[in-house]
């Protein structure tokens, strides 16, 4: 047969987007030479906020069917120090994922060999999660409004929209990807004691979807108590499912707990195939670093990985998280996981492994 060869878009924005990128490039191109089973063209976008600055527009027109031509798509990050952060958002990140229903978003985190979880007692293994985080509707759904702007009595509101279609097919997402794993165990995060209608028909779906998957043990936390759980019972966790905003706060949570946000990544899936993926580092494009040369490029290589894994490549998937977590345990870390290697010394330690080790 001949070799697949798939299309992958980049679109490395802002900030210290575009140098992790060009580091997950880079090792993606030694894996797939390297293992010689499978090819990958890049078409890169320079759609960013510099763009957005000189045009007035964040994505051209055209630019989605564009896109929408490629097998997956790899993001940095968007967002600049002097455009306001729901105009960055908005202009691309959700541009992407709400038109390409890009309803599952998968935050998996776990603690690296070599790697140190700020939890005192929680060495690798004992945090080992998945969290499918809702990406269409819910708290970022876009609904509401303000009227009376920069009066006293100005107000304004912010409408959560939870639709049966929706929640039904995120937690039934939630169950196969549960379902997939060795623990088989869901966690469905709510609010449904505060909030009376959607979060407790989110309970109600989730009672329902669970009669399908009757090897999956699930169990409800509301969010608040969620926080308490995961820094002091950690190792009681696996998969876990929760509204667009509780999962976006949980998510930073567990990156953090995890070791640093610099290696979590997130896969924006449109689980029916009918539009491309989106998968990018769970990190912001980071002014503070921008330029140093010292990001950390793990969390890209994570999400090459989930990329490959998405396309049908769960194999150099898995040489290439190996290879990833090698150089870790080697001690070849950023600064933010107490290092002393910059983000080229890092890149060219996981292309050495995988040169010589795979
Ligand atoms: P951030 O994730 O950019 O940075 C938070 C902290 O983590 C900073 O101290 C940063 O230096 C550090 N950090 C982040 N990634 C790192 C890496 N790879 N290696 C080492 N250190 C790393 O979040 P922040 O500062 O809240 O947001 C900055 C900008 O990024 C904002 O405009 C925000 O809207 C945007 N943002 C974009 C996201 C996206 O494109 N999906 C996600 C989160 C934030
Ligand atoms: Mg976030």
């Amino acid at each position: 047969a001949a070799t697949p060869s798939y299309s992958i878009a980049t679109i490395p924005a802002d900030g210290i987007g575009p140098e992790v990128i060009e580091a997950g490039v880079e090792v993606l191109q030694s894996l797939s030479q390297h293992l010689g089973t499978f090819k990958l063209n890049f078409v890169n976008y320079d759609w960013s906020s510099e763009i957005y600055k000189k045009t007035g527009r964040y994505i051209p027109d055209g630019g989605l069917e564009q896109l929408k031509k490629h097998d997956a798509i790899l993001f940095g990050a968007v967002g600049a120090p002097d455009v306001p952060d729901h105009i960055s958002l908005w202009g691309l990140r959700l541009a992407i994922c709400q038109p390409f229903q890009q309803f599952a978003n998968v935050r998996p985190t776990r603690i690296f060999r070599g790697t140190q979880s700020p939890l005192r007692n929680a060495s690798t293994g004992d945090l080992d999660w998945v969290i499918v985080r809702e990406n269409s509707e819910g708290e970022y759904a876009g609904q509401g409004g303000r009227s009376h702007r920069g009066k006293p009595w100005e107000v304004a509101t912010e409408t959560s929209i939870f639709s049966r279609h929706g929640v039904e097919r995120i937690i039934r997402f939630a169950f196969e990807t549960a379902q997939r794993r060795p623990r088989k165990l869901l966690t469905v995060v709510t609010k449904s004691n505060a909030q009376r209608n959607g979060m407790v028909m989110w309970d109600e779906v989730a009672q329902e979807v669970s009669q399908e998957f009757p090897d999956v043990t699930f169990d409800k936390m509301l969010v608040d108590a969620m926080t308490v759980r995961m820094v002091m019972k950690p190792e009681s966790l696996d998969t876990i499912v929760a509204t667009n905003l509780h999962a976006d706060i949980l998510s930073d949570l567990a990156a953090a707990l995890a070791g640093s946000i610099g290696i979590a990544p997130t896969s924006n899936l449109d689980p029916t195939r009918e539009n491309p993926s989106m998968f990018e580092p769970i990190h912001g494009s980071a002014f503070d670093i921008t330029g140093m040369g010292i990001s950390n490029p793990v969390a890209t290589f994570w999400t090459a990985a989930e990329m490959l894994d998405w396309i049908g490549e769960a194999d150099a998937a898995k040489y290439l998280l190996e290879a990833v977590e090698k150089v870790c345990e080697k001690g070849i870390v950023t600064a933010d996981l107490g290092g002393k290697a910059n983000t080229k010394e890092v890149t060219a330690a996981v292309c050495e492994e995988i040169q010589n080790n795979i």
